[in-house]
Order: structure tokens, then C-alpha cells, then sequence
């Protein structure tokens, strides 16, 4: 049977086994895949002998996603862009890099949700590794204008620069946006993990303007409920985005796309 694992640290939180099992279920692909831990500092070596043991494709995530990209002897062009690697697999012979995190992102919003992202004012917030590895897919999606806005307004720029050939983008600060709603906000910074939210101007946002949140859990993030008492109503958190990125995963090893909202449905009952 062909062997597929998930590479993190830590790793025993990882929901891929369980998404990856019922992909396969649904589909009739026969294979297995697991959870491995790796120690800092080790992920190459681990990641080479499992493929040497025979090992048909990895996951990568936290704190490796760097490590895969330099692993990769090929790159598609979205992991060069997002300068990170979740997808390894071995084509002609070498190690190949992708990064499926943005199409994830992108397939759950306009597939799963409805919403719609061409000709649509972005914000999104924060400017760190996981709004990196969206922004190729976004712009891709042809949004009006992106306004990346974060804490470390010079990070936004730089993303803005990196990422303009793809699209209308500029980066600011929190204190700089416009006195104006936007159609989507999609929130990337880390501090909603910790129950922060950035000091944001509560004007961006109105009944109208879609929420995203990246992270997710079992109860609304802290960004979904600003969102809510903002009077938004189209809200969703990330976790549509984990279980479409590893279905994009699945298509890149198995060429075989599978249905992803049972797999949010079942995953999210599962949330403790
Ligand atoms: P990730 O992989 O989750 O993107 P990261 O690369 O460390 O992690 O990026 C974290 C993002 O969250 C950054 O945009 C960071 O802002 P700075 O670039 O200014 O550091 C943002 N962030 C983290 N803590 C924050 C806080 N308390 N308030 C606002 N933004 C915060």
C-alpha cells in the first residue's frame, strides 16, 4: 500500500491522518497515511529516508515548512512565491515542492462558501509566512485591489512589492487604512491564536464585508466575533481552507480530486 505521512513538531494535533483516510475512503484510493514526528533541525534526513523507504508523498507543517522548500529540487511556482514548502513528492526522479495552502484557501472560499472573490476590495491582515503563501492564488482569483495590513507595516510592503506582478496590491499599517468598508477581510496574523486582536478601525467593515479567519477551532476566533458584533454576517473560519489544501495534496499525488464539505463537516464535529 502506498505511504503518505505528515512531518511536524509537534505533531499529535495534526487532523491530516484523519482528512487524508477519509479522501481515500471516498475516492477507493488505497493508501495509508501517518503522523511523524521530527526534531528540530532533522526534518531533511527523516524526510529523505522515508521517501528512500519507499514513501510516496509528505505534508509539511509547522516548523518545517522552510526546510521542505529547501529540500525541493523543484519547485511549483506558487511554493517559490509563498517561499514555503507542504507538498513533497518525487517527479522524474527528484524532489518536488508545492505549496497548496493558497489554492486550499481559494477553492474553500469560492467553492465551498460561494463567496465570490473576482472584482472584490480585499484587506487582509498580518504579513507573515501563512499570508505569504496565500497571496499568488488570491490575486490569481483577479480581487479589484489587495491591502495587506499589518502590525510591521514595512512586512507589508515588501509582501505588496514581492507579489504586484500578480495583481493590484499595496501593504500598509493597522493606522492607515482607508475610512471605507471593504468587500472581504481575511485575517492572517498569528496574535488571533492567542486571543489578541490588532487595534483595527472598526469603519473597514460592514454588514456587507465577508470575514475569513486562517485559523480555526471549535469556537468562533476572536476575529469572527469582532466580525459578528461589526454586523457581519458572512463569516468562516480555516478550517474549510486545512481540508482543501489537502485535498489539493491528494490531487498532486493520487490525480484524483476529493469532495471536501463532508470532510469539513466531519472534522468539525470532531473539534474539542
Ligand atoms: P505565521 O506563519 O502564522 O504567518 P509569522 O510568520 O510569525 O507566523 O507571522 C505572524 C503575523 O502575525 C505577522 O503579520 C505579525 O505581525 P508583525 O509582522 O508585525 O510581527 C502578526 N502578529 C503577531 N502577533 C501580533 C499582535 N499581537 N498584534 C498584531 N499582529 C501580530
Amino acid at each position: 500500500t502506498d505511504l503518505y505521512a505528515v512531518f511536524g513538531n509537534p505533531i499529535a494535533q495534526s487532523k491530516s491522518p484523519d482528512i487524508h483516510t477519509a479522501f481515500a475512503q471516498s475516492t477507493g484510493e488505497k493508501l495509508v497515511y501517518e503522523k511523524r514526528l521530527a526534531e528540530v533541525g532533522e526534518f531533511v534526513p527523516a524526510a529523505k529516508a522515508f521517501f528512500a523507504d519507499g514513501g510516496r508523498g509528505l505534508n509539511i507543517t509547522a516548523p518545517f515548512k522552510l526546510d521542505a522548500f529547501s529540500m525541493a529540487q523543484e519547485l511549483s511556482e506558487r511554493a517559490e512565491n509563498a517561499g514555503a514548502v507542504n507538498t513533497l513528492l518525487i517527479k522524474d526522479g527528484k524532489f518536488y515542492g508545492d505549496n497548496t495552502d493558497g489554492f486550499g484557501l481559494v477553492y474553500d472560499i469560492t467553492e465551498n462558501l460561494g463567496w465570490s472573490l473576482a472584482g472584490k476590495k480585499l484587506l487582509i491582515l498580518g504579513a507573515g509566512g501563512a499570508v505569504r503563501g496565500i497571496l499568488q492564488p488570491i490575486l490569481e482569483a483577479n480581487p479589484s485591489s489587495v491591502v495587506v495590513a499589518n502590525r510591521t507595516a514595512s512586512k507589508a510592503d515588501e509582501l505588496a512589492k514581492l507579489f504586484s506582478r500578480y495583481g493590484n496590491i499595496k501593504g500598509c499599517g493597522f493606522t492607515d487604512l482607508e475610512n471605507s468598508p471593504f468587500d472581504m477581510i481575511i485575517n492572517g496574523t498569528s496574535a488571533s491564536l492567542t486571543g489578541e486582536l490588532p487595534p483595527l478601525p472598526e469603519n473597514i467593515i460592514d454588514k456587507n464585508t465577508f470575514a475569513y479567519d486562517l485559523t480555526y477551532g471549535a469556537k468562533p476566533t476572536v476575529f469572527m466575533n469582532w466580525s459578528a458584533e461589526n454586523k457581519a454576517v458572512n463569516i468562516a473560519d480555516g478550517l474549510g481552507m486545512l481540508v482543501c489544501q489537502a485535498a489539493e495534496s491528494f490531487y498532486l499525488w493520487r490525480g484524483v480530486r476529493p469532495e471536501t464539505q463532508s470532510v469539513i463537516n466531519k472534522i468539525r464535529q470532531s473539534l474539542t
